[in-house]
């Protein structure tokens, strides 16, 4: 395998091109084995542009059929076309029309990029480099244009023909075909270009805007489904409400449509006024659609619809900004969640993800900063950290701020921007003139990768009543990145005094202190707080305010003290997971667990299942042992997988055992015959529910599986069915593989839920699973080129199946390597995807690291692979 330095692009290197497309005609003459692309591109030199300056245009795996300028067919000599490119060597130095054909087979096209076709449905995925596919551009997501795109496709095939902005002529074409004019009078980049050709279903409605404008809505399906899209479209409407409210952002087209397709390589993409899904983020209905997919569907809806503003309205300047619409528009999905559901909730569940996700990301070697300085493949990018920690660094930003005053920064943000494609740069210096602030230092959130510690030790005078907390903060160098600068940190925090209250003090120093929070932007400080009448313990990182590790020296009774009386429930939380992770962590270790503290622990649990304050969404998080992949992470070096999973298994047993009675009452006690209803107290209901059930079956409690077999024979909607398949899969019960084929069989007719069967098939943490999957794999009927399939059956074994993945034999590696060298030759996205589950490979212990080093070595050697990749794996193996 080459290592292609020379593909590397660096942000430093960032120039506007020399010439700027303006307005694109686009004409699509669809059948069914080919398509054939005009395109018409008004191009312009810019001001300072030297006479002779060539015009490089993007092309991928193109063929040039013809072309001309202003109407004159081109001499061979005038121009350069290869299948990546297209160069005009002298182009005229003022504005022409520049015209290109090139013929297109989407049937072939497994990569889903581009122009492809899914369940026959003609669709496109440009992001981000994806418009390239489609015809010769300058791809890249500075040049702003108009778009007008012409459709001729066969009337059988295709009644149904959508592309971006508003409907301004349609008809017969004769042959049988027929034709449609959209025209989007927003400038936008290529990549957010969107067609579907297509027999379709759809359903229909329309939301009033604050100013008084109706837009028309409609989701198109495939047919039979239009009843499963009714979920999808009471979130829209939600989601246009909320931007209005909380943002004072309104829709600016008449029209508004979704498309769900069956093959789409991620979750959904915001093209203008016609977003494009994957289906499984659009179906839902009670029998088929888990608690987690109806909130999933709507965080993505929402997400997507957000993006209008931040990401289509104010775009990117180049690719290394990515950041700048996903981690904003995370945010504000986070929000809106928070605000429709349970604030607590989201945060704790959307921490729970940072940490599964994100920190393993920036801990290992594929780590890189939320805006990243250099890539070979902008595909690989779209990761946890550009996401979820670039959520986390405009969550401090607002944290820092105060509601009002990020507000005022976003709507200047709007102002200034609105049309632009720009930069981070641009962002911050809103927030701090709106503000009045200099966000220099919280800008190396952006630039620095690795996820801080932040040690906090506390000590109390009690003749001077004074309080101090001495706080530290380090991050450890990663991949290109060996010394690392102090990061601004909002630690939001309170003082508990012993009977549970806020405690006050009168004086702050060593480090700014206000709002309840304290700001802590050097490597250490020393905070002292005068006039505190008694020791309090101390609640720190209250929401989880930065996306740190934390270290404390609160005891495990501080800690029990705290999930009784903090005020803020992510400590509550959080104290909980701490307690056991020590215990875990002690046991992993080789020291037998104290039976007090696992007493203490479960104590506090019951506390909490008994609680009448509490709500059972919250109940249901906190009733649980931290993760296996956390406790791993936490150890950090020389992980033995089998063994985390093995002590945790026994912790679990020692610590709930003795409450299964409790927690079977409380079992019982949720049940209701409700019809089902997707709203957070029921959702919250079901989970607390199933969260019983599943440690009930964990802990192997006296009973617990003829419940679960019963529950699963009895259970009216998805989400209770799966709760109990899930929770015997888990435990591998004796009716396990029974029910896993009653499932499979009950469910034959429906992909999305056969993806639930291949998670759970593929999660079972005990021998013969790898087996199992090839199995299925090789069975003639699977699809093997449809993400969703081979994510829920490859990607769940390499990402939550360490146990197995990662057994001491290495077949878990190979299996997985050998997966992604022949997938790489179908879908290069998801095979990279794939790959990514290595990267907790230097981390486990010698024999494990070195069976996963082969199988990387291996899948290096044995071959060409995509730059997707290729990319992964040498950054995987760099060290
Ligand atoms: N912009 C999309 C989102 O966050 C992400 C996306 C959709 C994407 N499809 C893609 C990214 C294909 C890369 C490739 O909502
Ligand atoms: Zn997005």
């Amino acid at each position: 395998m080459r290592t292609e330095t020379e593909h590397t692009i660096y942000l430093k290197d960032y120039a506007p091109s020399p010439y700027r497309i303006t307005a694109v005609d686009l004409d699509f003459k669809i059948t069914s084995e080919t398509t054939r692309v005009q395109a018409l591109l008004t191009v312009e030199p810019r001001e300072d542009t030297a006479p002779g300056t060539p015009l490089v245009l993007d092309g991928d795996e193109l063929s040039l059929s013809s072309i001309a300028i202003d109407g004159a067919p081109l001499m061979l000599s005038a121009y350069v076309a290869d299948s990546n490119s297209l160069t005009i060597t002298e182009p005229p130095l003022r504005r022409f029309v520049l015209e290109t054909e090139v013929v297109l087979r989407p049937e072939g096209n497994t990569s889903l990029m581009g122009l492809y076709r899914s369940g026959g449905t003609w669709c496109t995925q440009c992001e981000p480099e994806g418009f390239r596919r489609i015809t010769y551009y300058l791809d890249r997501p500075d040049n702003l244009a108009v778009f007008k795109a012409r459709m001729t496709a066969p009337l059988e095939l295709a009644p149904v023909l959508l592309a971006n902005g508003n409907l301004v002529d349609k008809g017969e074409a004769g042959d049988g075909m027929h034709y449609a004019v959209w025209e989007d009078p927003f400038p936008k980049p290529a990549y957010l270009f969107a067609l579907v050709a297509g027999d379709l279903g759809s359903i229909t409605d329309s939301f009033t805007t604050a100013s008084g404008r109706r837009v028309a809505l409609a989701i198109y399906c495939a047919h039979g489904k239009e009843e499963q899209c009714l979920w999808a479209m009471d979130s829209l409407k939600r989601s246009m409400a909320w931007d209005e409210r909380r943002f004072g952002r309104e829709y600016d087209l008449d029209i508004f449509n979704i498309v769900a397709v069956s093959d789409f390589n991620f979750g959904a993409m915001e093209n203008k006024g016609l977003n494009i899904f994957n289906d499984k983020l659009v179906f839902a209905q009670p029998e088929t659609a888990t608690d987690g997919d109806y909130e999933g569907i709507e965080r993505v809806i929402a997400h997507e619809y957000f993006h209008n503003w931040t990401g289509n309205r104010i775009t990117c300047r180049d690719w290394f900004q990515l950041c700048l619409k996903e981690g904003l528009t995370v945010y504000r999905d986070q929000e809106f969640t928070s605000d429709e559901r349970s604030r607590a909730v989201k945060r704790i569940s959307d921490v729970v993800t940072l940490r599964a996700a994100q920190f393993p990301e920036d801990g290992g070697p594929l780590a890189h900063p939320a805006r990243p300085d250099q890539y070979r493949e902008i595909n690989n990018f779209y990761t946890a950290t550009v996401y979820e920690k670039g959520a986390e660094i405009v969550r401090m930003l607002a944290t820092l701020l105060g509601e009002a005053g990020f507000r005022k920064g976003m709507d200047l943000y709007f102002e200034r921007h609105d049309g632009e494609a720009t930069t981070i740069e641009a962002f911050l210096a809103v927030f701090a003139e709106a503000n009045d602030i200099d966000l220099e230092q919280f800008k190396t959130w952006y630039l620095q990768a690795g996820t801080p510690r932040l040690v906090a030790e506390d000590s109390y005078d009690a003749a001077s009543q004074t309080y101090t907390i001495k706080l530290k903060q380090e991050t450890k160098p990663t991949p290109g990145q060996p010394t690392k600068q102090p990061l601004v940190l909002p630690i939001k925090f309170g003082l508990i005094g012993p009977n549970g209250s806020p405690m006050g003090w009168s004086g702050a120093s060593g480090a700014e202190v206000r709002d309840e929070m304290i700001i802590l932007d050097s490597a250490e400080a020393e905070v002292i707080f005068t006039g505190v009448a008694n020791k309090p313990v101390l609640s720190l990182l209250r929401g989880f305010s930065a996306p740190v590790n934390l270290d404390t020296n609160l005891t495990q009774e501080n800690r029990l003290f705290l999930a009784q009386h903090d005020s803020d429930p992510f400590n509550r939380w959080q104290s909980l997971q701490d307690v056991g992770m020590a215990l875990a962590l002690q046991a992993i270790g080789g020291k037998p667990w104290d039976d007090a503290a696992v007493k203490s622990l479960g104590g506090a649990f019951a506390d909490t299942l008994a609680s009448d304050t509490l709500d059972d969404a919250f109940k249901a998080l906190a009733l649980s042992l931290p993760a296996e992949s956390q406790i791993a992470r936490t150890i950090g070096r020389d992980v033995d997988p089998s063994r985390i999973h093995d002590v945790r298994d026994q912790l679990l047993a020692a610590v709930f055992g003795p409450l299964a009675m409790a927690m079977q009452d409380a079992y019982g006690r949720l049940d209701d015959d409700a019809p089902y209803a997707p709203d957070a107290a029921s959702n919250g209901r079901r989970a607390l529910r199933n969260k019983l059930l599943g440690l009930l079956v964990a802990s192997k409690a006296p009973g617990a599986e003829a419940l679960a077999a019963e529950q699963y024979a009895q259970a009216r909607n998805m989400t209770d069915r799966l709760a109990a398949l899930a929770a015997m899969a888990g435990a591998w019960t004796a009716d396990a593989p029974a029910l896993l084929a009653d499932f499979r069989s009950r469910f034959a007719a429906d992909p999305l839920v056969l993806d639930k069967w291949l998670a759970v098939t593929a999660s079972v943490p005990g021998d013969g699973v790898i087996d199992r999957i090839q199995a299925v794999l090789a069975e003639p009927s699977f699809p093997k080129a449809n993400p969703n399939r081979l994510r829920s059956l490859v990607a769940t074994f390499a990402m939550s199946n360490p146990t197995q993945f990662a057994r001491p034999d290495g077949a878990g590696f190979r299996f997985v390597a050998d997966f992604v060298r022949d997938i790489d030759l179908i879908n290069p996205q998801v095979a990279a995807r794939v790959l990514t589950g290595f990267r907790i490979w230097p981390m486990l212990e010698s024999g494990r690291r070195e069976a996963a080093k082969s199988a990387l070595s291996e899948l290096q050697s044995g071959g060409t692979l995509s730059r997707n990749t290729a990319d992964i794996l040498t950054r995987m193996l760099a060290e």
